[in-house]
């Protein structure tokens, strides 16, 4: 499949994923659905790549999903397009490397909430979050309901969700939406250089961590400690376990294999 709106660069073990329709403000439609579900499986797949960097065209991060495409939808064709990007998301999320989304201007409705799917956010001083959907007619449809409140909490998910009000990036920073605020030019670099920074860690721990993090913010704390244990133990059977630990006593630089 030919690649239109997304644009797939490596750079060394990082690779960086860029929504590209900047003419809709890099808004979502079927096909960058599409296409960014195919970048996904092929990141997966990629050996080479151990973290990623996902972000928009011009002066937008993704202004939602394509209000012209669904404005004609009936139910069973809006049910379809948000089980789509779900799907996408979610598969985003449980990517088994971690994914920085670097956030360079707007990330409204599905912008707002593929961000949300990454695992860290860093914001430009000029990005604008919200979920506006209300003002629209319709409801959140590619998880925002569900991940807005486990990032924000139950009460300021329900404010920006009814209000539809749309924040700049200290206010995101303030209530935890992001992680951080940096001057637009230097954005991308410091993405790049945090997904290094991962790169150069074991990527079995990484990803065992990440699978961790992410069943724990989904169970009780007893199954999630359990998980735990279990992905604890798993890494004492990796060939990176033992060069980390020995580097560290022979106080020498550690190679890390992926093993
Ligand atoms: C389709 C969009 C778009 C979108 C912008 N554009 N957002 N097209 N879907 N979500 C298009 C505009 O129509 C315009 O096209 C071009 O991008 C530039 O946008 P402008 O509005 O001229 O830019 P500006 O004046 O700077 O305003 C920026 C903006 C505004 C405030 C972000 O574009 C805006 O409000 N966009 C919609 C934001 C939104 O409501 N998002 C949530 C969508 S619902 P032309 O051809 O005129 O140049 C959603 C649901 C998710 O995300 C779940 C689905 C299941």
């Amino acid at each position: 499949m030919e690649l239109k709106n997304v644009i797939l660069e490596k750079d060394g073990k990082i690779a960086i994923v860029t929504i590209n329709r900047p003419n809709a403000l890099n808004a979502l439609n079927s096909e960058t659905l599409k296409e960014l579900d195919l970048v996904v499986d092929n990141l997966e797949k990629d050996d080479e790549v151990l973290a990623v960097v996902l972000t928009g065209a011009g002066k937008a991060f993704v202004a939602g999903a394509d209000i012209t495409e669904m404005k004609d939808l009936n139910t069973i064709e809006g049910r379809n397009f948000g089980i789509l990007g779900n799907k996408v998301f979610r598969k985003l999320e449980t990517l088994e490397k971690p994914v920085i989304a670097a956030v360079n201007g707007f990330a409204l409705g599905g912008g707002c909430e593929i961000s949300m799917a990454c695992d860290i956010r860093l914001a430009s001083v000029k990005a604008k979050f919200g979920q506006p959907e209300v003002g629209l007619g319709i409801t959140p449809g590619f998880g925002g309901t569900q991940r807005l409140a486990r990032h924000v909490g139950m009460g300021m998910a329900k404010q920006l969700i009814y209000t539809g009000d749309i924040i700049n990036a200290e206010e995101a920073l303030r209530i935890g939406l992001v992680n951080k605020v940096i001057e637009p030019e230097k954005l991308l670099d410091e993405a790049k250089e945090m997904a290094k920074k991962i790169s150069a860690n074991a990527p079995i721990a990484v990803k065992l961590c990440k699978a961790a993090i992410n069943k724990g913010m989904q169970c009780d704390i007893d199954t999630g400690i359990s998980y735990e244990a279990e992905v604890f133990g798993a890494c004492f059977a990796t060939e990176d376990q033992k060069e980390g630990m020995t580097a560290f006593v022979e106080k020498r630089d550690k190679c890390f294999k992926n093993r």
